[in-house]
């Protein structure tokens, strides 16, 4: 985790947020590469989400909502972390990182465990004594089922169909830490799931493998994906898996796959008096729609990506990340950065990639630091332009993780890319 903590922020992944004032616990700010991926990272959930599958649309919902929706949610009732304060030093601890009746730091006695509210309130209005309290959205999901009825009176779906959506989420985390994995502010992708209640089985098998096969695919080592089945479970839920990251040294959680039935539906009909139920065109049938849910962290996999991709080898250190993720797909070299010709030529060849492929130029240094920077930020295909090139219009094609070079032409680099990166 440390290598990975520095790796993001000597080259530009991640950095802690406003740093210069000594940062903010559980904030984080992704910078020129970091953006880049997780914008990657996001296009592919959505399209695969959207593209993929016939009937699912997308929304982008606000992060402030009437703050009744967090009552009807249950939220403000059960969204708390236990807490134990230490007597003597008042440090206070998650109930659940205790072991034991001493406090960690001091040694001192903890009180008994009290709940705390992990919803994070935001003011509205500016007349004092006028002020709305609200809150930012403690889980982005519930934008999902108050635009449910929008989205069916403005689109042709029909049962089942999906509703997705990538947003921030934002919690009073007690113990923000390890770097991405518990955050304040975290980013969710989120698909609700609307289907007939007798049909839930079925699909709650099917989400559970689709989503699976979907992390397997970006992923360098599949093999360090699992679910871990919730044993403890919402009186709602009839069943909840995580598809973890199981060999993690810290949490393992990525998404949830969770059971929610006629839950939020039914709520928020009640707390808002709206008829929330859907009719079979067909056979009239009025019901409230069964929801399955898959819930992930867009930051946790942002994360566990890189810790599946990093990789120490002789004298390089090499992110072997998926070229469907990595920032850069390639980058473009003159040979020797004092010949005018093999600048003009590579200018050329990188002018031509970048409109349709993320390319990064580099012309510094030799050969083998260039090589060693890109490794080290994933790029998985490095061509130099060389004096052969010249005379018969070929470049080499250096592989990142098998790092051997061969030789194209020109004219097939773009559909060389093109065709690895559909791969
Ligand atoms: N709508 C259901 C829901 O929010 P959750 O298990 O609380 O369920 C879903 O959150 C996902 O959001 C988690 O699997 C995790 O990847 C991510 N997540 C939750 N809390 C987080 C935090 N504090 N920092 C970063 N990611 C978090």
């Amino acid at each position: 985790m440390e290598k990975i903590v520095a790796l993001c922020k000597r080259r530009g992944f991640v950095y802690p947020s406003s740093e210069i004032y000594g940062g903010l616990q559980g904030f984080y700010d992704f910078g020129p590469l970091g953006v880049v991926m997780k914008n990657n990272l996001k296009r592919l959930w959505w399209d695969w989400m959207t593209k993929e599958h016939e009937n699912i649309v997308g929304i982008d919902g606000a992060i402030i909502t009437n703050p009744k929706v967090w009552e009807a949610s249950g939220h403000l009732k059960s969204f708390v972390d236990p807490l134990m304060e230490c007597k003597k030093c008042h440090h206070r601890f998650k109930a659940d990182d205790i072991e034991g009746d001493k406090c960690p730091d001091c040694g001192g006695s903890l009180t008994e465990p009290k709940n705390f509210n992990i919803l994070m309130p935001a003011e509205l209005g500016v007349i004092e004594g006028e002020k709305i309290k609200a809150y930012l959205r403690g889980e982005a999901c519930q934008t999902i089922y108050l635009d449910y009825k929008n989205v069916l009176d403005s689109t042709r779906l029909k049962i089942p169909f999906g509703i997705c959506q990538i947003g921030k989420a934002f919690r009073n985390e007690i113990t923000p830490g390890n770097f991405l994995f518990r955050q304040r502010e975290f980013e969710q992708w989120d698909l609700q799931w609307f289907c007939r209640p007798d049909e839930m089985e079925q699909w709650f098998e099917y989400w559970k493998k689709e989503r699976m096969d979907w992390f397997k695919s970006i992923f360098t080592h599949p093999e360090n994906l699992g679910f871990y089945k919730h044993e403890k479970l919402a009186h709602y839920a009839k069943k909840a898996f995580d598809i973890e990251y199981i060999a993690s040294p810290i949490g393992k959680e990525i998404e949830g796959i969770h059971w929610r039935g006629d839950w939020d539906l039914s709520r928020h009909a009640q707390f808002s008096g709206q008829d929330l139920s859907y009719t079979d065109q067909e056979t009239k049938e009025k019901f409230i729609p069964n929801i399955i849910e898959t819930s992930g962290g867009v930051d946790r996999t942002f994360l566990f990506l890189l810790l599946d991709a990093y990789t120490e080898e002789a004298d390089r250190i090499v992110l072997k990340l998926n070229p469907k993720v990595a920032p850069y797909k390639a980058a473009v070299f003159p040979l020797l950065a004092n010949k005018p010709a093999l600048v003009k030529k590579a200018r050329e060849v990188y002018d031509d990639l970048r409109q349709s492929i993320y390319v990064a130029w580099d012309d510094r240094g030799n050969i083998g630091k260039r090589y060693f920077f890109q490794d080290e930020i994933g790029t998985p295909w490095c061509i130099t332009i060389d004096f052969q090139s010249l005379e018969d219009e070929t470049v080499t094609i250096r592989d990142r993780d098998t790092m051997k070079q061969e030789r194209y032409k020109i004219n097939e680099l773009k559909s060389y890319l093109e065709e690895r990166l559909k791969q």
